[in-house]
């Protein structure tokens, strides 16, 4: 689905990402943590061509897509929720979910695809004169992912999923996730929460610096004493605990 190969990234004259390989599979979920700076958002925005990667190789179903631009990649079936979410803040959450679908690729189906998300969130269908301004962070989260779910993404990105929400919620939203994953998307998630995080996914990857330093599956690094020392503050499991 996505294949990311030696590729560097950044800002003008700010090198961020360096030699970052990495890929999706159909239908996966993959999880992206590393502490604040590391260059998770970069990733996310490289890949969906808010800026271009300076050198390397991003694969999207087999195609280029490294110098495309994100209307291009939008129509290909890549979705971004932004970390802060950006919603149109004066707009109802009806119209900010015409809004996501508005293209003319998914404009046929946006009445279907709207019942479909209100199905998925229908704290939202209750809601739906309401403005999204006025929506608390939880009900905006699920709003910013249902935009996005709009524009029939077959692999959607979500930065930061859990920033500023309150368990329940995360914990709500995580469980939409589940269903959207069985809906024929693959997933990545970017989060904050390193254990939740890696709980989640199929496979994950520890980014520092602007470098992948770790990958594997999501259990696996979880239990890995290395990361869970230096990411959680979490003394490592002793051998008896480990069963070992
Ligand atoms: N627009 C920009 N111009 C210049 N440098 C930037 C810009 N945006 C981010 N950076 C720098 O790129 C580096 C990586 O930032 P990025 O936002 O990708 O990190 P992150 O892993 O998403 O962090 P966080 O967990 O805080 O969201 C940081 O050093 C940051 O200062
Ligand atoms: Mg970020």
């Amino acid at each position: 689905m996505l294949k990311i190969e030696n590729m560097h990234s950044g800002y003008k004259d700010v090198p961020v990402l360096r030699e970052v390989s990495l890929f999706a599979g159909e239908n996966e979920i993959i999880g992206v943590v590393g502490s604040n700076g590391a260059g998770k958002t970069t990733l996310l925005k490289t890949i969906m061509g808010l800026i271009h990667p300076t050198a390397g190789k991003i694969e999207f179903r087999g195609e280029d897509i490294a110098s495309l631009g994100t209307h291009q990649i939008s129509d290909l079936g890549l979705g971004l929720v932004f970390e802060g979410r950006r919603l149109f803040t004066g707009m109802t959450i009806v119209e900010n979910l015409m809004v996501g679908g508005g293209t003319k690729r998914t404009k046929p189906y946006r009445r279907d695809k709207m019942a479909e998300v209100f199905d998925l969130f229908p704290i939202l269908k209750e809601r739906r004169k309401q403005l999204a301004g006025s929506l608390s962070g939880g009900e905006q989260q699920m709003l910013a992912i249902a935009r996005s779910l709009m524009g029939c993404p077959k692999l959607l990105m979500i930065d930061e999923v859990s920033l500023g929400l309150a368990p329940r919620v995360v914990e709500s939203i995580y469980e939409m996730l589940n269903v959207i994953k069985k809906a024929d998307m693959t997933l990545i998630v970017v989060e904050q929460n390193i254990n939740l995080c890696l709980n989640f996914a199929d496979r994950a990857y520890v980014m520092e610096n602007g470098r992948i330093v770790a990958e594997g599956g999501g259990k696996e690094l979880l239990q890995d004493r290395g990361i869970r020392d230096k990411y959680m503050g979490i003394k490592p499991l002793s051998d008896a605990e480990r069963g070992a």
